[in-house]
């Protein structure tokens, strides 16, 4: 049982140094975006310079990820087995070499069980070195539970929402990095359906992930090193109600529309797809449509 003097607190500080001082086996699921390490560049007109107001986000590159592994560690540590920690990050380039978050993902102790990408749709740079990079990807780690290395299956419900995130960057918080409210809903919806538990932000920013939390009715805990955006995050923490209409908004896609069984039941479509059936199109409603028919398949076999 966790002690209560953790819970539904942002605790300012450097991540790592704070990690270090929480007990084992506290957290059910987690969520973040660390500095990414881009060097303050300037981003032009299209999107926000990321210039944090207390951390500098240039560091020598083998620093930041020898860092980036302690941290991940340590949130193994206090993760509770069969527990997860969704991971946002992308892929970098210096010098024209290319940085890929798998190099010290693989080097921590967590079993990498997704590769999300997340399509933005958007982004800062908009030069032709590369066609435009609009993706970030997440990661989700699990932490296995004795011998199980998979883990818990997900609710068709969420898991027919497919491994390719489509949500804009948000725009109206004066945070420079934050991510949109329907990514941590997403993760914490999907992962703890109708449970309770700890979710946690090792780098919460401006609270996204904790403001999710609280709407799902979660606990949490969020560390941060900036005073400024702790007392953001607390205000809208207070103020989550007005963000409510945003977390209903993803939680409506979360949704199986008919079962196989319901569908065979209403004498509708319960056959195969796809090069069988030459005469249908698959068009993207189809798709999904034709996901769930082999979700079911499966799950009855
Ligand atoms: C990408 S932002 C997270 C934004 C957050 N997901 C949101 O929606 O607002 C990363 C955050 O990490 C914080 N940060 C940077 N270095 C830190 C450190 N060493 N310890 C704690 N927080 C740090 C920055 O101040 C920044 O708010």
């Amino acid at each position: 049982m966790i002690q209560k003097e953790y819970l539904n607190k942002i605790i300012q500080g450097d991540t790592l140094a704070v990690l270090k001082t929480l007990p084992d086996e506290i957290v059910d699921v987690g969520v973040t975006s660390p500095p990414y390490n881009k060097g303050e560049n300037k981003k032009g007109w299209l999107v926000k310079n990321v210039k944090y107001s207390e951390a500098t986000d240039k560091l020598p590159e083998d620093k930041y990820q020898k860092n980036q592994i302690d941290v991940l560690n340590e949130i193994f540590r206090i993760t509770k087995p069969g527990g997860s920690f969704f991971y946002n990050h992308k892929i970098r380039w210096e010098k024209g070499q290319l940085l890929h978050p798998m190099d010290w993902l693989k080097q921590t102790k967590w079993v990498i069980r997704q590769e999300i990408i997340w399509d933005r749709m958007i982004a800062a740079n908009i030069r032709g070195w590369r066609f435009w990079q609009v993706e970030e990807r997440i990661y989700w780690l699990y932490k296995p539970e004795g011998r199980n290395l998979i883990g818990e299956e997900l609710k068709p419900k969420h898991a027919l929402l497919t491994s390719i995130w489509r949500f804009p960057p948000e725009q109206k918080n004066p945070h420079p990095a934050p991510f949109p409210l329907a990514l941590p809903i997403r993760v914490i919806y999907s992962v703890m359906n109708e449970k309770k538990g700890v979710v946690f932000d090792p780098y919460c920013g401006s609270g996204t992930t904790l403001v999710a939390a609280k709407i799902l009715e979660q606990d949490y805990i969020g560390i941060e090193i900036s005073k400024e955006y702790v007392e953001l995050s607390e205000d809208r923490l207070e103020n989550y109600k007005s963000e409510l209409k945003f977390a209903k908004e993803e939680m409506c896609k979360h949704v199986v529309l008919k079962t196989f069984k319901e569908r065979k039941k209403l004498g509708e479509f319960t056959g195969r797809y796809g090069p069988r059936d030459k005469k249908r199109k698959i068009t993207t409603d189809n798709q999904i449509e034709m996901n769930l028919f082999y979700y079911m398949k499966n799950e009855k076999s």
